[in-house]
């Protein structure tokens, strides 16, 4: 028996929701362990297409989702999210959904406080998806978070609510930004205690009785791993950790019941905020990539940066991020490309490396090395085994595990939950 933990390699949306909904078949419960509602986890199955954020892409699947205390929890975006996936036939309930009493929450002054900062730094903005994050993060650390058992408690959540606004509110003057009563606040909350309570509890109990149960656990990362705090190329990332070593700390288990590390990443390479991207394509080709692979932020609509696969990116992923396997995602949007790049190092000033430096600056400078590949014009979209693939194709895939260091488990040919190529199941190791 073997767990799984799924995380993006890139810069987010690999394609992470589409790979944990179908290994949600061979799992019993899918926990979030970070982020929050900046994710935006697309599935498709049949003619349904839903866009998750903050519920575990399990649940699509009828598996009980968890959210868990690593996660940033917006309840309003959460019960919004509910309603709306149950418009689409997808009942969510605290018997389909237990979320983490000890989980942080988002208030509207982090969303107010995250935009009014973005807007304050004018050109040099991040980027963020606006929603709060990183304020919420910050609180957490600062020991003055409401969690999502002070619900239950109102007078801990008027205590909390003073030492917050002490703090915000300061900051939102000191940006020219409307400043939040304390009272509206508190009595939103209490509205929305009865409408969250229900789903709380200790997940981690839950946690070691299915792992004691021989149950399979399947993690959801969200974000990815050049976006993680301190392993992505800061200060453009957010605001929690995204490696696998979460899923741990962000859920309630040991480290050893994180299991086998399942690595996303695209067969090209996108971007949607702001920060170094070496392979970024501005030209022709950029834009195909872009119109062919649908690159529009789910929760932002911006479009996304386009360029090629960075390989020399990736191997850092796999090395920080302890990634056992990949899963390479949206190869069918390469098809019938003359010509395709794989970088493989960079050149900054007169030197060349083979991973990307910390620094700012270094990084801003970095020039891609590109090795160049022939491509491939047959379709390969919707492929379901290896056999439907092109020769090129395969070579593509092989060179690029070659210099990942990392095998392909799982490859992806198109959007629709069924158009996978399962090379060896994660859940067998
Ligand atoms: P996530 O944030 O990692 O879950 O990824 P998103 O859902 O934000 O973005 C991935 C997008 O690519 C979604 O629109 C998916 O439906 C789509 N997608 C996933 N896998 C494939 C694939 O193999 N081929 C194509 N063409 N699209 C894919
Ligand atoms: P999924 O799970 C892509 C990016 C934002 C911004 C930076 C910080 O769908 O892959 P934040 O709001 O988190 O403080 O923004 O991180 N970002 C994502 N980019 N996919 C995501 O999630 C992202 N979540 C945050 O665009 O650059
Ligand atoms: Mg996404």
């Amino acid at each position: 028996m073997a767990n799984v933990a799924v995380i993006g390699a890139q810069w987010g949306d690999e394609g992470k929701g589409k790979v944990v909904d179908w290994l949600a078949s061979r799992a019993d419960i899918v926990v979030r362990f970070q982020g929050g509602h900046n994710a935006g986890h697309t599935l498709v199955v049949g003619d349904q297409t839903y866009k998750l954020s903050l519920l575990p892409s399990g649940l699509v699947r009828g598996k009980l989702g968890i959210i868990g205390n690593g996660v940033v929890i917006d309840p309003e975006a959460l019960l919004a999210e509910i309603d709306r996936v149950g418009r689409q036939g997808l009942h969510v309930t605290p018997e389909t959904l237990r979320i983490a009493e000890n989980a942080i929450l988002i208030l509207p002054l982090h969303g107010a406080i995250d935009r009014a900062r973005e807007a304050a730094r004018g050109a040099a903005k991040i980027g963020t998806t606006g929603r709060g994050i990183g304020p919420a993060y910050e609180d957490k650390v600062a020991r003055r978070a409401i969690r999502v058992c002070d619900l239950a408690e109102p007078e801990t959540l008027a205590d909390k609510l003073d030492e917050l606004l002490r703090h915000h509110n300061t900051l939102l003057k000191g940006l020219g930004a409307d400043t939040f009563g304390k009272q509206a606040l508190l009595d939103r909350l209490l509205e929305l205690a009865p409408l969250v309570l229900p789903f709380a509890e200790p997940v981690w109990e839950r946690l070691d009785e299915a792992r004691r149960a021989g149950k399979r656990i399947l993690f959801e990362g969200a974000q990815a791993v050049m976006l993680d705090v301190d392993h992505g190329t800061y200060p453009f990332v957010t605001s929690s950790n995204t490696v696998a070593a979460t899923a741990a700390a962000g859920s309630g288990v040991g480290p050893g019941a994180v299991g086998f590390v399942l690595g996303i990443a695209k067969a090209y390479c996108t971007r949607v905020g702001s920060g170094p991207f070496p392979t970024e394509l501005h030209d022709a080709t950029g834009a195909l990539l872009g119109d062919r692979g649908h690159e529009f932020g789910t929760v932002t609509g911006r479009r996304r940066r386009c360029g090629w696969f960075d390989a020399a990116l990736v191997r850092q992923a796999v090395k920080v991020g302890g990634i056992q396997g990949l899963a390479l995602t949206k190869l069918d949007v390469l098809d019938g490309l003359p010509e395709l790049r794989v970088c493989v190092g960079y050149r900054i000033g007169g030197e060349t490396l083979r991973h990307l430096p910390a620094a700012m600056r270094a990084q801003a400078a970095a020039e891609p090395v590109f090795e160049t590949m022939e491509g491939w014009s047959e379709s390969t979209r919707g492929a379901r085994s290896w056999a439907d693939l092109p020769a090129q194709a395969i070579k593509y895939v092989r060179r690029i595990e070659e210099l990942v260091e990392a095998p392909v488990t799982l490859l992806s040919t198109s959007p629709e939950r069924d158009d996978t190529i399962l090379v060896k199941d994660p859940f067998e190791d």
